[in-house]
């Protein structure tokens, strides 16, 4: 049996294609979810929208320091290998629950899979790239999605027979989903007309955290809000911060954290993007939509080589001086990333079920 595990609200669109391809192939597949991100518009809106199962094991974990988090995570997913002792693991991404999971396997001999492998930014202050080092070195199966991602891990000595460059499975999300988003015109409830709006999402710590970053940042979006309108759904740990800062971020309007088709209705057709995520960089690049990364590095460098992103830094200065460049630009002259297709997830189970057959065969 494969275990695929699930814990924050980026893992669902990479994971869901994986799944539903998993369950068309009648492989059994034991279903976990952590509950690092519990909040109905943080988690279950997404396995609604996507069309995933509902989990056969939710851990609950909740949120708390990464220590705690990651501690938490691994007790309970521990109890789950040892009760049910899977064949592999599937881990995507890079967040607590990805490390937690795939070091919990590792030690008990569990073969690991790790969805988005290889990505880096070379930043090891951001949390993300700790679990993605951890997690690459400890797989036995890395899905690369990009190219660098194969060349950062050579670079890092991981056998290469390990390795396989199969595409993007959140651009399969976005391929599925994009025209029910569309057809929901998601823009026509915050009274915006399609292309001339931008999009903001932030939840770094390294940025929101810090009030006078956060104040900073407040301040530029404010401004580049007064020649285009901008929305802002607001992720809880970027409410909590703004509650405490207590500062107008008029015109700019702040709602609350959207659900997967409303979110890629918007993104599709903004005019411009401005975010510290990772996964918005790639579906703004799938889409052909003007990003601004409010971040001095990505570990998503094909984005900026052929698609529609633009590293913008944390600087004011360089902030506006980007999103005016964007705003100023026309859209269309991007490429998409190879692999990128849409059929990602069916080469993750292609390559899975060989595996499978191997490992049964001794
Ligand atoms: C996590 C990931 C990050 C990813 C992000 C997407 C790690 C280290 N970080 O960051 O890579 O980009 O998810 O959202 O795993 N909270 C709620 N409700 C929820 C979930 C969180 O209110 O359903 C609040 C809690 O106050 C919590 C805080 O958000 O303490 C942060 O949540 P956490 O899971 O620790 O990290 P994220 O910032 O969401």
């Amino acid at each position: 049996m494969i275990c695929s595990v699930v814990g924050a609200r980026p893992n669902f669109m990479k994971m869901a294609p994986v799944i539903l391809e998993l369950q068309r192939r009648g492989l059994p597949n034991l279903f976990v979810h952590t509950g690092q991100h519990y909040d109905a518009a943080m988690s279950t809106v997404f396995f609604d929208e996507l069309g995933m199962p509902k989990p056969d094991i939710y851990l609950g974990v909740g949120s708390g320091s990464h220590a705690e988090q990651t501690a938490c995570v691994m007790t309970a997913f521990e109890d789950v290998c040892t009760k049910h002792v899977p064949e592999l693991v599937i881990v995507a991404g890079d967040v607590n629950s990805t490390l937690a999971c795939a070091l919990v396997a590792a030690k008990l001999h569990i073969p690991v899979a790790h969805l988005e492998a290889g990505l880096r930014s070379f930043d090891r202050t951001m949390p993300e790239e700790i679990n993605r080092l951890l997690t690459d070195h400890i797989s036995e199966i890395l899905f690369t999605s990009e190219q660098q991602g194969n060349l950062n891990l050579r670079n890092e000595g991981i056998g290469q027979e390990k390795v396989f460059f199969v595409g993007n499975c959140m651009i399969d999300s976005l391929r599925t989903h994009l025209d029910a988003a569309l057809s929901r015109t998601p823009w026509i409830h915050y009274q915006l007309a399609p292309g001339s709006y931008g999009l903001v999402t932030l939840h770094r710590p390294a940025v929101v955290d810090d009030p006078v970053k956060l104040d900073q940042l407040r301040e530029v979006l404010c401004e580049i809000g007064q020649s285009v309108p901008l929305l802002f759904p607001i992720h809880p740990r970027t409410r909590k911060k703004v509650a405490t800062l207590g500062k107008s971020w008029n015109p700019v309007k702040l709602v609350d954290p959207l659900g997967y088709l409303d979110f890629l209705g918007l993104m599709a057709k903004a005019r411009i993007v401005l975010t510290d995520s990772g996964g918005i960089q790639e579906e703004t690049t799938a889409l052909g939509v003007p990003c601004a990364t409010l971040r001095d590095n990505t570990e998503r460098p094909s984005t900026v080589q052929v698609g529609t992103n633009k590293l913008a830094g944390t600087n004011p200065i360089g902030i506006l001086s980007v999103a005016r460049e964007l705003l100023g630009s026309r859209n269309g002259v991007a490429q998409i990333p190879e692999l990128w297709d849409g059929k990602a997830s069916i080469r993750v189970v292609d390559v899975v079920q060989s595996w499978l057959a191997k490992a049964s065969t001794g």
